[in-house]
């Protein structure tokens, strides 16, 4: 079996970790015996760099002929006063639309052996956490109308988050769909107070939530929702929101799993190539110091195996291999905890690839 798989290590630490991923897709490849065709392509930084663009028309091309797409992270420090469509950014989200990978899942699941490499109490984390963050990703406030413009006595910016009910629809059936796998408890999250495009997200998914009776919904407004993450994270299973409140609650719901560098995605539209990634960004304070965690990185290879792949059982061998790592007491120095062996990338990416047996 062969699958293609375009990689776009991107800037930061991004390279530093997609090397990581690469060693676990080379142990999968040997024990399973199947071949895994790489192919590295130019987005963000390093693509402006090179050829003068965010996005070249060869990586969209090249990442649509695949069977699925890996992503470090973009962004830096360099290239932070670019106009916003020329910036790496503007890559990523280019790259999200060209592929149409509408729906971003983040799960936010603590291993136990990092109870307490967390910052909450221990009693919140007793039970563990496993909370499905849904976040709406080609549409809304990233996507709508920008605009700057000069008015007296300064200049005036906007921009405009809008949503169809045809968007609002498809990423709410996906999130009734993996609510229903799941503990069939769906909350809807929005600014249904204030904005009038949450309104129409709660009609929408009132309307859907009949097709689904077997699952629980609730609605919570996203201020309340952030606190009650901290609170009382237990209470949630699936959480499906708006584009913009997706991505801070998902930085926010890492906290709960010991760090940031844990937390994995991976986005899908409505066929079966999928984009994975980890949610955090390229990391510039520590890039090219070997101190990035790759395990944000190595469980989107997971998620990968399992929703593009259909190689499941390799999914969950690379997640136990994480637990055992875990368990044998490395740590990288963000999930560091006192008594255990402090390695750096390299080291945690040998050791996961080590144990896929
Ligand atoms: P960031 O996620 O890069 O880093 C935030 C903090 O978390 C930093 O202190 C960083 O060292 C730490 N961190 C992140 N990943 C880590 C890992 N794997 N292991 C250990 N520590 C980790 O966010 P930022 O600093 O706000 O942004 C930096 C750049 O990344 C910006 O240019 C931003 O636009 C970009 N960014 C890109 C993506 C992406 O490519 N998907 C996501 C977020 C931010
Ligand atoms: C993420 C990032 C991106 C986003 C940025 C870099 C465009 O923060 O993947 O979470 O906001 O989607
Ligand atoms: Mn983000």
């Amino acid at each position: 079996m062969n699958k293609k798989i375009a990689l776009m290590p991107g800037d930061g630490v991004g390279p530093e970790i997609v090397k990581q991923g690469i060693k676990i897709l080379d142990a999968v490849s040997a024990k399973y015996n199947c071949v895994f065709e790489y192919k590295e392509l130019l987005m963000g930084g390093i693509a402006i760099e090179k050829t003068g663009h965010p996005l070249p028309q060869e990586t969209i091309n090249a990442c649509k002929e695949s069977d699925a797409v890996l992503l470090g992270a973009v962004g830096g420090w360099k290239w932070d006063n670019l106009p916003g469509h020329l910036r790496p950014e503007a890559g990523l989200l280019g790259i999200r639309k060209a592929l149409g990978v509408f729906a971003n899942l983040r799960p936010a699941i603590l291993f136990p052996q990092l109870k307490s490499a967390s910052f909450l109490r221990e009693g919140v984390l007793e039970d563990g956490i496993d909370v499905m963050i849904i976040r709406e990703l080609i549409g809304g406030i990233y996507f709508g109308e920008k605009k700057r413009v000069d008015i007296e006595g300064g200049q005036k910016a906007w921009d405009v988050m809008a949503y169809s009910t045809h968007e609002i629809e498809r990423i709410t059936r996906r999130a009734y769909e993996t609510a229903r796998k799941r503990s069939k408890k769906l909350t809807m999250v929005d600014k249904a107070n204030v904005l009038e495009s949450s309104r129409l997200w709660r009609e929408v998914v009132m309307g859907i939530s009949g097709e689904y009776p077997d699952v629980e919904t609730n609605y919570m407004y996203v201020d309340n929702a952030a606190m009650q993450l901290i609170r009382n994270p237990k209470q949630f299973d699936v959480i499906v929101t708006e584009n913009m409140f997706g991505d801070i609650l998902s930085d926010e719901a890492s906290m709960l799993t010991g760090s940031l560098g844990m937390l994995p995605s991976a986005s899908m539209g409505e066929g079966k190539i999928g984009l994975y990634e980890p949610i955090h960004g390229s990391a510039p304070d520590i890039a090219g110091q070997d101190k990035a965690n790759p395990i944000a990185t190595i469980m989107s290879i997971a998620m990968m195996l399992r929703y593009s792949l259909d190689m499941e059982a390799a999914a969950s061998d690379i997640e136990r291999a994480v637990s055992k790592v875990l368990d044998k007491g490395y740590r990288t120095a963000d999930i560091m905890q006192e008594g255990m062996d402090l390695v750096g990338t390299e080291r945690m990416g040998d050791l996961i690839a080590e144990n896929i047996c």
